[in-house]
């Protein structure tokens, strides 16, 4: 198993270029199942995207991937379509989940294996099962796979969603882009990615519309040769953010969206963030004063809970108590024993953490959980004294493209092993 060797409290300095977004892509690719040729580009080469590609040749469909170009050429030739996504690849990403609303509007079946545990917390599908019935779907679960079928096809409806769920919304847009007539939904999550996917689904010809959490489809979708560009990866952003403000004498983040992140940008500012925005690039610098501050986590346009361990590490060095409530997943503070390894002060409350700072780091050897734990454990060892060392790091590998080299070439010291 690999690990990560890293020599902390150097200085960084230089650029980084900010990835596609992993999430975006993710459902966009699910929504290629709808169409015959598809092209999308700025795609990040990570594990995830790899995942979501293999499933999709499972199921049938040819793809042509360029690493040099950062984009993936799919094409549906719509025959011998395979309508499952099995056990094997779903539970190494839960993503994989989301092709069932697109297998169910165009082949009007799909077994799609249930995802299972999940480090950050339960994770059920109850939701995205939700909005499929509503649209007319039937479904069972039988040894752990869902069977879903619409003989007749789906049918567009009006619902609200009891409670704000990504994956849900995304399967429920991309089920209702076939349905008949006009799908109503409300209480949406509306993620930047929501936007993205609904911006692909447009360039198919699809009517939506989005008014608060109000999303409207109406099925208009014809099959074209299209492409589309995926927007940046503003969780990679934010994190090589908070990355900037603990280590960096200058960190250029560079093929950037500043607007995606304003939310974070207002914290961080809070917190005595210098940076310079501007509209393709954000520059930032270490601060020498940190500001304690209380975030909760909460649905977009809220602070996401993806990048609640990255700040966690800033805030380890902020003066005063710090506290984050995380009110998305149950199970989201993996990271915090192993960064109390590390001579961090945090105390767990429910689900509450408490922090206590500034505290001085110090290299340890750590485990990875998942994949933002992981990222949050590399910044901790970014500003801690002497070696970490981090194990199971193919965490990172899932949604971080290229993140020793992207470090090393601002003059992180790192070394995969
Ligand atoms: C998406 O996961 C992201 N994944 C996650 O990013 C992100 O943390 C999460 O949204 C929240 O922003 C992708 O986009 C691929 P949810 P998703 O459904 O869609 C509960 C990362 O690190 N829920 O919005 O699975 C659920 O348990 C990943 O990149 C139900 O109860 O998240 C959670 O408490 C990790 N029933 C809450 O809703 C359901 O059917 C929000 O989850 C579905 C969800």
């Amino acid at each position: 198993m690999q690990k990560l060797l890293i020599d902390g409290k150097k200085i960084l300095s230089g650029s980084i270029n900010i990835s596609g977004s992993k999430n975006s892509t993710l459902p966009i690719l699910a929504a290629t199942i709808l169409n015959s040729n598809t092209t999308i580009k700025n795609i990040p080469l990570v594990n995830d995207i790899f995942t979501m590609l293999n499933l999709l040749k499972f199921i049938g469909l040819k793809f042509k991937l360029s690493k040099k170009k950062n984009s993936v050429k799919v094409i549906n030739h719509n025959n011998n379509i395979n309508t499952v996504a099995p056990y094997k690849l779903v539970k190494t990403m839960r993503a994989g989940v989301l092709v069932l609303g697109p297998l169910l509007a165009k082949y009007r079946k799909a077994k799609v294996s249930l995802p299972g545990g999940c480090a950050i917390g339960t994770r059920p599908v109850d939701l995205h099962l939700y909005a499929l019935k509503k649209l007319g779907a039937k479904i069972k679960i039988k040894n752990g796979y869902i069977f879903a079928s619409a003989t007749k096809g789906l049918i567009g409806t009006k619902f609200k969603f009891p409670k704000i769920s990504v994956g849900a919304t995304e399967n429920a847009i991309l089920a209702a882009a076939l349905a008949r007539g006009i799908t109503i939904i409300e209480n949406c999550a509306i993620e930047p990615e929501i936007k993205d996917l609904i911006n692909f689904l447009k360039k198919l010809g699809t009517k939506i519309k989005i008014e608060g959490r109000k999303i409207s489809i109406e099925k208009t979708l014809t099959e074209k040769k299209i492409s589309h560009k995926v927007i940046c990866d503003r969780i990679e952003l934010g994190t090589y953010l908070i990355g900037g403000a603990l280590t960096a004498k200058k960190l250029k983040l560079k093929n950037i969206e500043p607007n995606l992140i304003k939310k974070e940008i207002s914290i961080l500012k809070k917190m005595g963030v210098k940076m310079n925005i501007n509209k393709h690039y954000l520059e930032v610098y270490k601060s020498e004063t940190i500001k304690r501050i209380n975030i909760n986590t909460s649905p977009y346009p809220g602070f996401p809970t993806d990048l609640q361990a990255q700040i966690m590490i800033l805030m380890t060095q902020a003066k005063g108590l710090s506290k984050i409530k995380e009110s998305i997943f149950e199970n989201r503070f993996m990271h915090v024993p192993e960064l109390k390894r590390m001579g961090a002060k945090i105390e767990i409350r429910n689900n509450t953490a408490f922090i206590y700072g500034p505290s001085l780091l110090t290299g340890a050897e750590v485990m990875a959980t998942d994949l933002r734990a992981s990222v949050s454990l590399v910044l901790a060892a970014l500003i801690a004294d002497n070696r970490t060392k981090i194990n199971r790091i193919y965490h990172l590998d899932r949604g971080y493209q290229d993140l020793e080299k992207k470090l090393i070439k601002c003059k992180a010291r790192i070394k995969r092993v």
